[in-house]
């Protein structure tokens, strides 16, 4: 059974602060927003659009996830486009969970010498799976411990065409 956990008009008000946000962060910088798909791309596209600034996109694939449960390997698919040497770089993705993805992203871009590394995703999950040092700069809502599904985020690539945010319920 799918429940409604935030409607689609509460993530587009919430996209729209944070665009906001991000716009005032990074003015006068260059700016790269590096959403991974495929979970991230409905947000990002969503964000992207809200920042108030001249940017650039680019895109990275990596997957962790199997059925509900997390492989613990972030399998990394660069499809970076133009080189971000001394760019800003904000990874934008659906969802923290246990912090791998972001952790491995980061990792990588870290290793093109980008002037700087941050990370917003649409949801923070609270837990205890994830590492303490491995956090987000930008979130648009925190949810409890469920397996969420829409906007981006699927159940076995299902519900990722959802316009609002689901708990899957038993
Ligand atoms: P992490 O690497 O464990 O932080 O998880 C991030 C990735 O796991 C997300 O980009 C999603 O692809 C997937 N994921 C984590 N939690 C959920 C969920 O509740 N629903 C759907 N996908 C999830
Ligand atoms: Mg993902």
């Amino acid at each position: 059974m799918l429940k409604e956990l935030y409607s689609h008009r509460q993530v587009e008000d919430r996209i729209v602060e944070l665009g906001r946000e991000i716009t005032e962060y990074y003015r006068g910088k260059d700016l790269t927003v590096i959403t991974l798909l495929n979970g991230g791309m409905f947000f990002g596209a969503d964000l992207i659009r809200s920042i108030d600034l001249q940017l650039t996109i680019d895109t990275m694939a990596l997957a962790s996830y199997e059925n509900k449960e997390s492989t613990g390997i972030a399998t990394l698919r660069s499809q970076l486009k133009k080189s971000v040497l001394n760019r800003h770089l904000l990874i934008v993705d659906d969802i923290l969970d246990t912090g791998l993805s972001i952790k491995s992203t980061i990792e990588y871009l870290q290793k093109l010498h980008p002037a700087s590394i941050k990370s917003c995703v649409m949801l923070r999950k609270i837990n205890d799976r994830r590492p303490e040092d491995i956090d987000v700069d930008w979130f648009g809502f925190e949810i409890p411990d469920k397996f969420v599904v829409g906007y981006g985020l699927d159940y076995n690539e299902l519900y990722r065409n959802l316009p609002y945010i689901g708990v899957i319920e038993d």
